[in-house]
């Protein structure tokens, strides 16, 4: 069932049934959430469940504010503090030292607990309600399925998971990709996961170098926003540079009829496209831009019965490293 977020009561009922142990469905200024009292091990078994994810993959903690972190954390290191003042609210998430009594589930046995506070109003106002419920926060890992897309509008988290679960419409995402994830217990800040906020603006807000995982002695934990192959639409992806693009295209010719098979290119350069049977979609030059509409782009290429997608290789810069990341796992599922 979706709930327009605009009305308070839509609000507060999601906040009561997070209280009482029930998934909601809810708007993230990166992607939607699959939330659950991150206290509350019962709730949380129930996001695993119903992602189809393996238990001992840790999920996110989702807090109103800075303050809320103190209820999960034994200990913020300085470099963290200061991250947590540049970016919350925002899309960024710390792996921070966890008290071994609260949030066990939710951290799949880590004992780390990754926290975010995210900056979307409707999720802002919905962490507050629930706060003042007793739910100190909120464990929400993307509302998809193991493996799968993560959604950018209610309208997918509704296709995802039906309309018993009850979800908090905020409109489309804004970033469109998940939060950039830094390690803060290795003494030093590592990258997880690459999102919008890049690695020179986290350098610059801590005055430290930001590791590469490639660069740990130990390896961090198994979690999927990690996997090498997640992300994946139903249509194979192939990333090809612009020139092998074209070649490819021409090669299909002007009598290509794929049968049942359709070809998608998602490209930046202007290309010759032989036969209306290729669909052809403009990837913005932009990288928050292609961000923003990366998932839903993938989500309507499936919709329509595309079988391959053909995209184009991205620009080398930081500012893309989040797109690049996604679009690498999403081609080798
Ligand atoms: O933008 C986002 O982060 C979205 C929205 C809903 O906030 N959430 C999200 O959650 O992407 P999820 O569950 O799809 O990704 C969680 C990832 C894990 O796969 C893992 O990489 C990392 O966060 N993570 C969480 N807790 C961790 C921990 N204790 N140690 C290491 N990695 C952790
Ligand atoms: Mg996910």
């Amino acid at each position: 069932m979706i709930l327009d977020g605009r009305d308070p009561a839509s609000v507060a009922a999601a906040a009561q049934a997070l209280r009482a142990g029930e998934l909601v469905g809810l708007p993230t200024e990166t992607v939607y959430g699959l939330g659950a009292d991150a206290s509350n091990d019962a709730a949380v078994a129930k996001i695993y469940a119903a992602k189809g994810r393996p238990s001992n993959h840790p999920l996110i903690v989702h807090v109103a504010d800075a303050t809320g972190v103190d209820h999960y954390v034994r200990e913020v290191p300085a470099f963290a503090r200061q991250l947590m003042q540049a970016f919350w609210p925002g899309p960024l998430t710390l792996i921070l030292p966890r008290r071994p009594a609260v949030g066990a589930a939710a951290a799949g046995g880590q004992d780390s607990i990754g926290l975010r506070c995210p900056s979307h109003p409707l999720a802002h106002a919905l962490l507050l309600a629930a706060r003042a419920l007793g739910v100190h926060g909120v464990a929400a890992p993307s509302a998809n399925k193991f493996g799968r897309v993560s959604p950018t509008t209610a309208a997918h988290v509704q296709g995802e998971f039906g309309d018993a679960l009850l979800i908090l419409d905020g409109g489309a995402c804004e970033v469109g990709i998940e939060s950039t994830i830094i390690d803060c217990t290795r003494g030093a800040p590592v990258l997880l996961r690459p999102g919008q906020i890049t690695r020179a603006q986290v350098q610059a807000a801590c005055g430290l170098h930001l590791l590469s995982k490639e660069e740990l002695a130990a390896p961090a934990p198994r979690a999927s926003g990690t996997l090498e192959a997640h992300y994946a639409p139903q249509a194979k992806v192939r990333l090809m540079d612009g020139r092998a693009l074209q070649t490819a295209l021409d090669v299909l010719g002007r009598d290509f009829d794929g049968g049942q098979a359709t070809i998608a290119v998602y490209a930046r350069s202007i290309l010759r496209v032989p036969s209306s049977k290729v669909l052809y979609r403009r990837m913005p030059d932009d990288a928050a831009a292609a961000a923003q509409q990366l998932f839903a782009v993938l989500r309507d290429f499936d919709a329509q019965g595309v079988s391959l997608i053909w995209v184009e290789h991205l620009p080398d810069t930081s500012d893309w490293e989040g797109v690049r990341d996604r679009l690498q796992r999403a081609a080798a599922a």
